[in-house]
Order: structure tokens, then C-alpha cells, then sequence
């Protein structure tokens, strides 16, 4: 694995490989064995989007491996002034051992990936948020033992979790049932994937995507870069909340979960995050040992 710029790049063995990793990292993490499988290495960690769980994790987690991770803000860098991401990559490939990069457009991080000759790994962008799922898929094998045969229900906006979360279960051999409005579905290249590689069902009505099953997603309503466009997602999202009529057609110990943060009473009802929160703060700190793995891989 040289970068990890989406999930659909990954084979379901090479991502069962990060899990079995990450999970090894974890209990040594816990039991305080030391890993500094980076030691001397650098991460540059782009932000052009907010972020707390990332980028924390990715410096935290940089810092455990032995290696030193840097933040660098978009408001300060030249990219933010225009400088192209071809040169940009080109320029820190020369400094930099690795690079984490969050932003808009899926392009940028393809084009920091072709242009530099360091590993690239993808913290976000609008089309998808494959450390985010990993993360995902990592803790609902801790909770559920395996994930093959498992059926995962997502909820919500056809976003960037959507698309990473439909990509990433069906490569591990779950089900994926998604319920989006009509307007809001995931992205074409995702579709055609899920489409063509079967156990994938799609449909607007969240009781019937949540019919049996285990695992059951959602996320914001507007993302970032889409606050203008909150009162209007309000609106055409209503209906599709994780509650406890949803839950009622999952299998009793369903388990929830939401990459954060999240918007109670939106797509959420404080009493079913509530419930669960558990689960959702293990997945949180799961992105810490996930990309741990990630970077160790692509790094090492
Ligand atoms: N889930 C997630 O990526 O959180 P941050 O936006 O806080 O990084
Ligand atoms: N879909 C959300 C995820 C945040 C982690 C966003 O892009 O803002």
C-alpha cells in the first residue's frame, strides 16, 4: 500500500490486514508496550476543513509511532494563496516523510499523490473519509467478533461517510442498505461499485433499510462547506433520524454509530445516541489506532 487516498483503491484483504493491526496496536497501546515503528520520520497534516478527532488522533498517534507530525493550517500555507498542489506536493515530498491531507476536492489529494513521491493519506474530502471507516469497521469487529455475513444500514445524506462506509463494508463482505432522499443519493462511481458487486440494496425509507439489521450509520445533515445549504437539508432530510421507530426494525442488540460530531434531535435523537454512546466513543478512539495502522503501512 503506498497511499490511502479512498477505500475503492483497497482490496477487502488489505484492509482486513489494517484492522488486524490496528486492533495489535491497541492492546499494545493499552498494556503499555511501546511501538515507534516511525521513529525519525515526519507527517505533514493539511487541514483546509475543521477537524478535532483527526487531527488530534493523527498528531497523537504520529508522536506514539516515535515520528513528528506537523500542523499546517491552509490560512497559513501558499496553497491557501493559490501555490498549485503540484508544486506544493512536489516541494514537500523533499521535507516530509508522509503526508495527511483533509480538503474539498477528492482531485487534490489524487493530484498531491501523483505529483509528490511521498505516501498520501486522505483525512476527508467531500467524496469520501476512508480513515473514518476504518475506524468504523474496526470497532464493529471488536463489538460483533467478525464482519463478514453482518448486515450495515446507513441513514442519511449520500456523503462522504455514506460513500466510504458502502465502499468499505461491502469489500469486507457485509451487507450495506442505505436510505437517502432522492436528491441526496451517493456518488455515481460508488453506486456503480455497490451495484455491481452485489448484497448492496438502496431505498428512501429508513425502516425498511433498517430491517434486520446490526449495525445501523448516520451522519450530519450538511457537512462541511455546506452550511449555506443547512435550512434547505433541514427540510429534505426530515424522516431520516436515527430513532427509536428505526431501531425497532434493526435485531434487538443493533449496535449505532456516527463518526461525530453529531447533531442531536437532527439526524440523531439524544436518547438513541445516549444509548449508545458506548460504541460511539469507542469508534472514536478507534480512529487513533486505525490510522496508526494506516500510517505504519504506507510509512514503515
Ligand atoms: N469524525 C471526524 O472526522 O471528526 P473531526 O472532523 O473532528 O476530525
Ligand atoms: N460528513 C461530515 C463528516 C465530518 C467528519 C463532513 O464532511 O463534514
Amino acid at each position: 500500500m503506498k497511499h490511502l487516498l479512498k477505500l475503492l483503491d483497497l482490496s477487502g484483504e488489505e484492509i482486513i490486514d489494517l484492522l488486524n493491526l490496528a486492533d495489535q496496536l491497541k492492546y499494545e497501546r493499552r498494556h503499555g508496550i511501546a511501538h515507534p515503528h516511525l521513529a525519525g520520520k515526519t507527517l505533514g497534516m493539511i487541514f483546509q476543513k475543521s477537524s478535532t478527532r483527526t487531527r488530534v488522533s493523527f498528531e497523537t498517534g504520529m508522536i506514539q509511532l516515535g515520528g513528528y507530525p506537523l500542523f499546517l493550517s491552509s490560512r497559513d500555507l501558499q496553497i491557501g494563496r493559490g501555490e498549485p498542489v503540484q508544486d506544493t506536493a512536489r516541494v514537500l515530498s523533499r521535507y516530509l516523510d508522509g503526508i495527511m491531507i483533509r480538503t474539498f476536492a477528492q482531485k487534490e489529494v489524487e493530484d498531491l499523490a501523483s505529483y509528490g513521491s511521498i505516501p498520501i493519506i486522505n483525512g476527508l474530502t467531500d467524496f469520501c473519509h476512508p480513515c473514518q471507516v476504518l475506524a468504523d469497521l474496526m470497532t464493529v469487529r471488536e463489538y460483533k467478533g467478525s464482519l463478514s455475513g453482518l448486515k450495515m444500514c446507513y441513514i442519511g445524506d449520500g456523503n462522504n461517510m455514506a460513500n466510504s462506509l458502502i465502499v468499505g463494508g461491502l469489500k469486507v463482505g457485509m451487507k450495506v442498505s442505505v436510505a437517502c432522499p432522492q436528491a441526496y443519493q451517493p456518488d455515481q462511481q460508488v453506486l456503480d461499485f455497490a451495484n455491481a458487486n452485489g448484497g448492496f440494496t438502496m431505498t428512501d425509507d429508513p425502516c425498511a433499510a433498517a430491517e434486520n439489521a446490526d449495525v445501523i450509520f448516520t451522519d450530519v445533515w450538511a457537512s462541511m462547506g455546506q452550511e449555506g445549504e443547512a435550512e434547505k437539508r433541514r427540510i429534505a432530510f426530515t424522516g431520516y433520524q436515527v430513532n427509536d421507530e428505526v431501531l425497532g426494525a434493526a435485531h434487538a442488540d443493533c449496535m449505532v454509530q456516527h463518526c461525530l460530531p453529531a447533531h442531536r434531535g437532527e439526524e440523531i435523537t439524544e436518547k438513541v445516541f445516549e444509548a449508545h454512546a458506548d460504541e460511539i466513543f469507542e469508534e472514536a478512539e478507534n480512529r487513533l489506532h486505525a490510522q496508526k495502522a494506516v500510517m505504519v503501512r504506507v510509512m514503515g
